[in-house]
């Protein structure tokens, strides 16, 4: 049975049909992640050509004693996308008597379930959940119960690799003011480096990133009325290196028409439509963009493959 459409499935649809009508055709990487996207991300996280997640926590766990010096004592720790909060507790583990942890996420119902475990993991650490949507305005620390003087905002997963560099500089500014003068931004960028290593981790060989980018039309068939044949199109990974970023592609592997709704949409061979960007910087190359918002690089990390970097801003005097 059809069920009508609600206030926010228009506001989707309308957004959907006109990324697939702009050229190239586009769709938001924000539609991966339904319940089962959300799992096919951890299975992706796993993959052994999907390096980002272990050197990130080879990172956490080699420098986590330098990192709690350069944070210092009695942090109130902000994180934005806090997902699951796993590689968080390598953190948390590592600081110095935190004052307390605030989990950012715009999923309420997973921020609830890993905020119990955290409090049973952590008597001692305050723990103050907010369930928000950090791009479109991020948490007041001093509307929460949490002590303000020295905050430091924590983005991790090289998630700001998924914004434009012009959206991820604005940004990167507005999560390092959330701690005010004081602050500090503690945000994990992935490197450039070979394409061939690129392309590979996001077209792993057990087809988890393929699934994953062609779990979007599946959601739009469920979520939008829309009949995409899903077998119809095929997952590609594609290194730019003019514009120094992976593009994620759905391509069409042959003529056909796609229903959306009332919508009718003709895709020709080969035709593509872009999921996502996953823009790869230089270590100097992420310290300039945050220059060029006002903010200073304090202190840098690498994993010890030098292929993924943790980057520790604060507002520049
Ligand atoms: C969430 N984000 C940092 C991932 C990335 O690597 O850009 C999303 C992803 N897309 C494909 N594989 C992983």
């Amino acid at each position: 049975m059809l069920m009508p459409m609600t206030e926010p499935d228009r506001s989707l649809r309308d957004e959907v049909l006109a990324g697939l009508a702009a050229r190239p055709r586009r769709l938001h990487c924000k539609l991966f992640y339904d319940l089962e996207g959300s799992r096919l991300f951890e299975e992706i996280c796993a993959q052994p050509e999907y390096y980002l997640t272990r050197s990130e926590i080879d990172i956490l766990t080699r420098h986590g004693d330098d990192i709690a010096g350069a944070l210092g004592e009695n942090v109130t720790l902000v994180e934005l996308g806090s997902g699951s909060s796993t590689k968080t507790r390598l953190l948390l583990d590592a600081l110095d008597a935190p004052a307390a942890y605030v989990p950012v996420d715009i999923s309420a119902e997973f921020l609830d379930e890993s905020a119990a475990s955290l409090r049973a993991a952590y008597p001692r650490l305050r723990i103050v959940p907010v369930a928000a949507d950090f791009t479109a305005a991020m948490p007041a620390v001093d509307e929460l119960d949490v002590p303000a003087e020295r905050v430091v905002t924590f983005f991790s997963g090289s998630s700001i690799g998924n914004f434009e560099p012009s959206a991820a500089s604005e940004l990167m500014a507005a999560a390092a003011e959330i701690g005010g003068a004081d602050g500090r931004l503690l945000i994990a960028a992935d490197l450039r480096k070979e394409g061939h290593v690129l392309e590979a981790a996001y077209d792993d060989a057990a087809g988890i990133t393929a699934a994953f980018n062609l779990n979007i039309l599946a959601r739009l068939n469920r979520d939008l009325a829309a009949d995409f044949d899903v077998d119809g199109f095929h997952h590609r990974a594609v290194w730019n290196a003019d514009a120094s970023r992976i593009e994620m592609h759905i391509v069409s592997r042959r003529p056909q028409r796609v229903r959306l709704g009332d919508a009718a949409l003709d895709f020709g061979e080969g035709e593509v439509i872009v999921s996502e960007h996953c823009y790869k910087y230089t270590v100097d190359g992420f310290a300039e963009m945050g220059r060029s918002v006002g903010l200073d690089r304090e202190a840098l990390w690498l994993d010890a493959d030098g292929r993924y970097s943790l980057h520790l801003f604060r507002q520049a005097p």
